[in-house]
């Protein structure tokens, strides 16, 4: 076993802590790897150079868990969209703008395999006391990417499908469903211990949609992947869910959440029951900043309100690129008690 899969069974004394987006930017020898390959997706591609930045902060930090580098975004490309990532401008893809697009995309599992090669062999190199996490992004925020060729403010185009016209939007949010099941169950098959479904834009829909469009295609996702793979542990993570959060845990039936910094620590801890695992929920822009003793105090806070609860430190959303590492390993130490 290990501490994180042990924290899914029991309260751990010491705390399990990884970060989402650990590997990337904000390392130097991330971007030592990335400044020889043009197209990002041709990292996500590569085995072996995949291998290298996924283990590339469990060997710098030492977290407990190792998430597979690659992006929600291989997807959408094996789909058959075209997928580019700008310079400086976020990921841009072909847009799908109604029926005949939805009916053109086929899923080609092929696109995929050299990530399954990826997480066989992160799962060799990984010392067996450390998780490895897979993930994919679930079908609702993948359905907004795609729609609206990239990243948007409001995922107004999106919305508009979802509500508007949903017999259509649940042709897509379906061929989604299909393919990410596919998806996450390879990497289980290959060595992923827990996989992290990511959506990142739950946030922008109201009550009646964040149950059609985030928890009723994510419970399906769930439901498929745990009749192959009855051991994994999923981990949801419905990017600024608020007060939708109750209903998508008890809903899909995940075996933890992860919390958007955005959420409250105290209604997660009074709404969600207590055999879900709670992950999160620092906000990753207290790393940006040098007040070390204000970040001890919120991560102490943290700390002391899921002092009985299942729990897996994390930030509340991605590590920002201009973050310093050695604030990184300030936050190992106050998490791991060594401060
Ligand atoms: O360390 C890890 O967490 C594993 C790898 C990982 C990446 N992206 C690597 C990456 C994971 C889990 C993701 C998830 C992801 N990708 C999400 C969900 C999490 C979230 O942030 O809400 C989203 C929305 C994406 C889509 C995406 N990919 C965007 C918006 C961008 C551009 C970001 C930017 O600042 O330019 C990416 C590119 C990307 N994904 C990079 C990395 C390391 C940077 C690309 C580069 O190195 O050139």
């Amino acid at each position: 076993m290990s501490l994180i899969l042990d924290t899914f069974e029991k309260k751990q004394e010491e705390i399990p802590i990884w970060l989402m987006r650990q590997a990337g930017r904000y390392l130097k020898e991330y971007m030592s790897v990335r400044i020889n390959i043009e197209r990002f997706l041709d990292l996500c591609y590569d085995p072996i150079k995949a291998t290298e930045v996924t283990m590339q902060p469990i060997d710098k930090f030492g977290f407990d868990a190792a998430i597979l580098f690659a992006d929600i975004l291989v997807i959408p490309d094996a789909l058959g969209v075209k997928v580019e990532f700008a310079k400086d401008h976020g990921p841009i893809l072909e847009k799908i703008k109604g029926e005949e697009d939805i009916d053109n995309l086929y899923f080609s599992e092929t696109k995929l395999e050299n990530i399954y090669k990826s997480v066989a062999n992160i799962r060799k190199e990984l010392p067996q006391s450390k998780t490895l996490i897979g993930f994919s992004g679930s079908p609702w925020s993948l359905a907004a990417y795609m729609i609206e060729g990239g990243s948007s403010r409001e995922y107004l185009h999106a919305k508009k499908m979802a509500y508007n016209n949903p017999s259509l939007f649940a042709k897509l949010i379906d061929k989604l469903v299909n393919a990410i099941s596919i998806y996450l169950i390879k990497q289980i098959e290959n060595g992923a211990e827990i996989v992290q479904i990511f959506d990142s834009w739950a946030g922008v829909l109201d009550e009646y949609n964040f149950s059609a469009w985030v928890i009723e295609p994510t419970r399906k996702i769930v439901e498929q992947v745990k009749s192959k793979c009855p051991k994994v542990k999923i981990i949801g993570f419905p990017g600024a869910a608020g007060t939708n959060l109750k209903n998508y845990v008890e809903k899909t039936k995940i075996d933890a959440v992860s919390l958007h910094s955005t959420l409250s620590l105290e209604y997660a801890l009074d709404n969600i029951k207590e055999d879900v695992v709670l992950q999160g929920n620092l906000d990753p822009v207290y790393l940006l900043g040098e007040d070390k003793e204000f970040i001890a105090g919120q991560v102490k806070k943290i700390l002391e309100l899921t002092e009985k609860r299942k729990f897996i430190f994390n930030l509340g959303h991605g590590v920002i690129k201009e973050t310093d590492p050695k604030m990184v390993t300030y936050l190992m130490d106050l998490v791991k008690g060594r401060r």
